[in-house]
């Protein structure tokens, strides 16, 4: 039959002008649908006769058309139904491609399809419930676009779905019970989406053919359930990242079949569950970040595991001696626990042991020699113990090391020579420890290491010549040793050198020469130091130099004059010898202390040198005038301040007693309004804007806050007092400003309280004391903020803003989204301030005419304001994206170098012109260009024209995250200096998610 079939086929298909058949037709009409901008479907022509040997499509053997598989050739447009025409079809993939708009209803007549592969598309909208109809379907993935909405009910119906991966869309409703029916499931993936909170659903337990689960950031709360335990087939658990509570139930040892399972960053506590040697079949086991607590049972070390994380929980006790005979185990992260005792003695002898981080713990006793026996430790994290004794010498010949951290500590003796130059270690920390002898000449061989952390020990002797051979080194940090000699004339040739800090050794002998080549040294601190002869000219030429500090040496001759090129935020050469006159932009005041006590600068600049030298003439009777005209001053200040305190206090008394005021507070308070309206005055401004004057305020238990006093212009119409309160409910005011009170987010600015009166309001918001990030950013301070502290700043304000448009009821739009109201608290942490105020300036009834004061700032501006005049959402996405562009650019968002642009305008043009390195700012250090860019991107499609491309703050977040994975982000250690090695695991987390 088929012969015959296929005989008449071909006879049929002798004469040409045939034809195409049908489902080359619908094809063509599916080519002429798309856009094809690679030409991907060049080949799909009509000289044919059937489309089977077309590009991307398969035909079975009656030569029907089975599959179509346009994955990644960058076809764009909307869903092609007609697909759906093509009666054989089974299998579709359009895998990475701009397919967009909804996917249609008619998908379900695609009868006889299997599979369907529409991840990483551009699809928006809600699931077509249609799909459930297609009887075959058995495997369906969605992952990676924009649909919004609920699962549909219809999903409990699939007849054969086998796989259903719906991961990182927008999916708001919460997880459905009824996808516990769906008894053919084997992979169920949900992670990514915002689902609302919710548990899950135990019905799951139901899927007995499942294998692999993923719910991983999917807003889950409440507790892990039982019927888990009856996934009898599951492989892969993934619960990780949500808000998980309660103990790890029992049920989990029964999954016979596990080989991972992800539970880190919930809040799960308790112990481990008894029963876990029955998970034979284990492998991974991470449950870092909750709040579980024990010990780690031994019974984990029964288990094959070749990886397990526990960090950032509470366990306490000793390591299992067992653990050791973990044959399998290459990954061990036990860091941030309360662990102690001594690692076991032959950790990483059976073991092909890769990287073991137990920092921040309790742990005493020697370092295993055995760690590195099979060759293969990579990375080796021991900060903050009490770990004692020498560093093995077996590690010392541990080539695979690339990270080593020994940091806080009580390690004591020499380093083993081969520790300094191994060759792939490119982080050597040894600081605070008790180590003694020299830095050894072995160094020449650590061809990779970038960053020698070794301050606060007892090293002695001389740096070696060979330190000039490590040419990648970033860093060097060996303050507060006993280092001794001339720095090696070779550290010249550290050109990628950003810190040498010394200080607080025995240093002497001169600097080297040709310091110039030192091209992007940021900090250079030789303070006390036994340092002679000049200051090398060169220094001036360090144009990224920013923190310089040479006192306490001896170093003589004239102050360089091309010290007046640097943009220093720290200069130090006091008690020196240096002679001379001052370049003058440093004989001024501000400068004193730089130069204080070198006695041959004294003629340069009036009173540098009067306060010590005329001292040491004139003696106590100089000093005794000192005190007297001091206390005197203070008693005139005293008086006049009490003075003006007591007009104040009569003022505001005669203020309150006047109107009424009426207080909303949104959190315990531990002040009084008066207390802050004694305070309002015109010294104390510390900003205005367009809805009102910002003061500081610090009140009487020492805290600052932030008031902000809206313009009059909002007052109510009500003239007299005694109707005020049903005025002001009108006016709408307090019902907004309550919703704003009841913001808790850490990324946004707690707002105290509101006083409002007749003809006044105040709203008072915690004070933040590193000021606004659109102050600090384009002040000549913006040197200080490095790309890490950028990165987390975009983050930060991401989230906050993402939790305004996502997670309040009803969604708040922030309206007036800019870099003065993003404001950093002590650590840089940024918070978004100012939120809704614009909204609630206009809810008080002005009109049209307060449009100017909500459409935002200018060059923040989304541009389809000029025709719709609504803000939303997207508007402020777009202003955030011009926040991040002043991020990497360090440009104000208008400027008149710009000419007509906007920065947004000259990013795209510049981009294109003359390349990213001509837009991103100069003073961000290049080892993060990549990061950088990628944030770059991120901003560029937060400003794309058309709102609807730009991407939810949802997903802003998440971009902004995946670039974070590979940052080391830095974190602020004890003395406020950012340093990025403080604490190790933070950095570690990219690995992990
Ligand atoms: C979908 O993509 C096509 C082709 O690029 C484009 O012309 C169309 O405007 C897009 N539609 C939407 C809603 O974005
Ligand atoms: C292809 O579809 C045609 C028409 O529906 C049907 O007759 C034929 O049996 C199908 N072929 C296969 C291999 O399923």
């Amino acid at each position: 039959m088929l012969l015959f079939l296929t005989i008449f086929l071909i006879l049929c298909s002798t004469p040409p002008i045939l034809g195409l058949n049908q489902e080359g037709l619908y094809l063509q009409s599916v080519k002429h649908s798309l856009d094809d901008p690679d030409s991907a479907l060049s080949n799909w022509n009509d000289r044919d006769e059937t489309p089977c040997s077309w590009s991307r499509i398969t035909c079975d053997s009656s030569g029907s058309v089975y599959s179509v598989d346009l994955s990644n050739t960058n076809i764009a447009g909307a869903f092609p139904s007609l697909l759906c025409r093509l009666p054989n079809l089974t299998f579709i993939s359009l895998y990475n491609n701009s397919i967009n708009s909804t996917l249609p209803l008619d998908i379900s007549f695609c009868q006889n399809l299997h599979h369907l592969d529409l991840s990483q598309n551009l699809l928006t909208g809600a699931l077509p419930h249609t799909l459930a109809d297609i009887p075959e379907l058995r495997y369906v993935d969605l992952t990676g676009n924009n649909f919004s909405g609920d699962i549909p009910e219809s999903f409990g119906r699939f007849q054969k779905l086998e796989v259903l991966a719906l991961v990182s869309n927008l999916f708001d409703g919460t997880i459905p019970p009824f996808l516990g029916n769906v008894s053919t499931l084997k992979m169920l993936n949900l992670s990514y989406n915002p689902f609302s909170s919710g548990r899950i659903p135990p019905e799951l337990g139901n899927l007995t053919s499942l294998e692999v689960l993923w719910l991983t950031d999917c807003n889950l709360a409440g507790e892990i359930p039982d019927s888990l335990g009856r996934l009898k087939s599951l492989k892969d658990l993934d619960l990780a990242i949500n808000n998980l509570h309660g103990r790890i139930p029992t049920s989990l040892s029964e999954l016979t079949s596990v080989v991972q399972i992800e539970l880190y960053n919930n809040s799960l506590s308790g112990e481990l569950p008894a029963g876990m040697s029955n998970l034979t079949a284990l492998r991974l086991f991470d449950a870092s970040m909750n709040q579980l607590s024990g010990t780690i049972p031994g019974e984990l070390c029964t288990l094959q595991l070749e990886s397990l994380n526990l960090y950032e929980n509470r366990f306490e006790g000793s390591l299992p001696p067992s653990i050791a005979n973990s044959l399998n185990l290459y990954e061990l992260r036990l860091f941030g626990n309360r662990l102690t005792g001594e690692l076991p003695k032959n950790l990483g002898k059976n073991s092909p042991l890769r990287w073991l981080d137990v920092s921040n713990n309790l742990f005493s006793g020697e370092i295993p020699a055995t760690l590195c026996e099979r060759g293969e430790l990579e990375e080796l994290l021991m900060i903050y113990n009490s770990f004692s004794g020498e560093i093995p010498a077996s590690l010392g010949e541990c080539n695979s090391l690339t990270r080593v951290r020994l940091g806080h500590n009580r390690l004591s003796g020499e380093v083993p020579a081969g520790i300094w130059g191994l060759p792939l270690v490119y982080l050597l920390e040894l600081e605070e420890n008790y180590f003694s002898g020299k830095i050894a000449k072995t160094i020449a061989g650590a061809g990779n290491l970038s960053l020698l952390i070794i301050s606060k020990n007892n090293f002695t002797g001389a740096i070696p010549e060979e330190i000039g051979w490590v040419e990648n080194l970033v860093e060097l940090s060996g303050s507060n040793n006993r280092l001794s000699g001339a720095l090696p004339e070779s550290t010249v040739n550290l050109r990628q050198l950003d810190t040498l800090d010394l200080h607080n050794n025995e240093l002497s002998g001169e600097l080297p020469n040709g310091v110039e080549s030192w091209k992007k040294l940021n900090e250079l601190n030789l303070a006390n130091n036994y340092i002679s002869g000049k200051i090398p000219e060169g220094i001036g030429k360090l144009s990224v130099l920013n923190y310089l500090d040479l006192s306490g040496n001896r170093l003589s001759g004239k102050v360089p004059l091309g010290l007046q090129n640097l943009k220093l935020n720290l200069l130090n050469f006091s008690d020196n010898h240096l002679s001379g006159d001052l370049p003058p932009q440093f004989a001024k005041e501000m400068y004193r202390n730089s130069f204080l006590g070198n006695r041959g600068l004294c003629g340069s600049s009036e009173d540098l040198c009067d306060s010590r030298n005329e001292a040491k003439s004139q003696g106590y009777v100089w000093l005794l005038r000192c005190i007297f005209i001091l206390a005197a001053s203070v008693f005139t200040i005293g008086v006049v301040w009490f003075y003006l305190k007591y007009r104040n206090f009569k003022k505001a008394k005669r203020a309150i007693d006047k109107s009424k005021w009426t207080l909303m507070s949104f959190h315990k308070l531990g002040f009084s309004e008066y207390e802050i309206l004694d305070c309002l005055d015109e010294d104390n401004v510390i900003g205005s804007g367009a809805s009102g004057k910002v003061y500081k305020v610090v009140l009487t238990n020492g805290e600052a806050v932030a008031v902000k006093k809206l313009w009059g212009g909002i007052k109510t119409e009500c003239e007299s007092g005694d109707v005020e309160k049903g005025c002001v409910q009108d006016d709408g005011f307090e019902a907004e400003v309550e919703t704003l009170g009841k913001i808790r987010h850490k990324n946004i600015v707690k707002l105290w309280c509101c006083c409002t009166t007749r003809d006044c309001k105040l709203l008072v918001y915690e004070y933040m004391p590193n000021g606004s990030l659109g102050n600090l950013l384009h002040s000549s301070k913006g040197g200080l903020l490095d790309w890490p502290t950028r990165y987390k700043i975009a983050l930060d304000s991401a989230e906050g803003l993402s939790y305004l448009h996502h997670d309040c009821v009803p969604p708040i739009v922030h309206r007036d989204v800019k870099s003065s109201n993003i404001l950093l608290d002590g650590d840089f942490g940024a918070r978004v301030a100012d939120f809704g105020v614009a909204k609630v300036v206009d809810a008080s009834g002005k009109g049209p005419k307060s449009m100017s004061v909500i459409a935002g700032s200018c060059g923040y501006i989304a541009p389809e304001y000029a025709y719709t005049l609504r803000v939303n959402e997207k508007s402020d996405i777009y202003s955030f994206g011009v926040v991040i562009l002043e991020l990497v650019t360090g440009r104000l968002p208008i400027d008149p170098e710009f000419g007509e642009k906007d920065l947004v305008k000259w990013v795209c043009t510049t981009l294109d012109q003359k390349g990213v390195d001509h837009v991103i700012d100069s003073k961000l250090h290049s080892c993060y260009k990549e990061d950088i860019c990628k944030v770059l991107n991120v901003a560029l499609l937060c400003t794309s024209p058309l709102p609807i491309n730009r991407p939810s703050m949802r997903r802003v977040v998440k971009l902004l995250q995946e670039v974070g994975t590979e940052i080391h982000p830095k974190i602020a250690s004890k003395d406020g200096k950012l340093s990025p090695y403080y604490y190790d695991g933070a950095s570690d987390l990219g690995s992990v998610a």
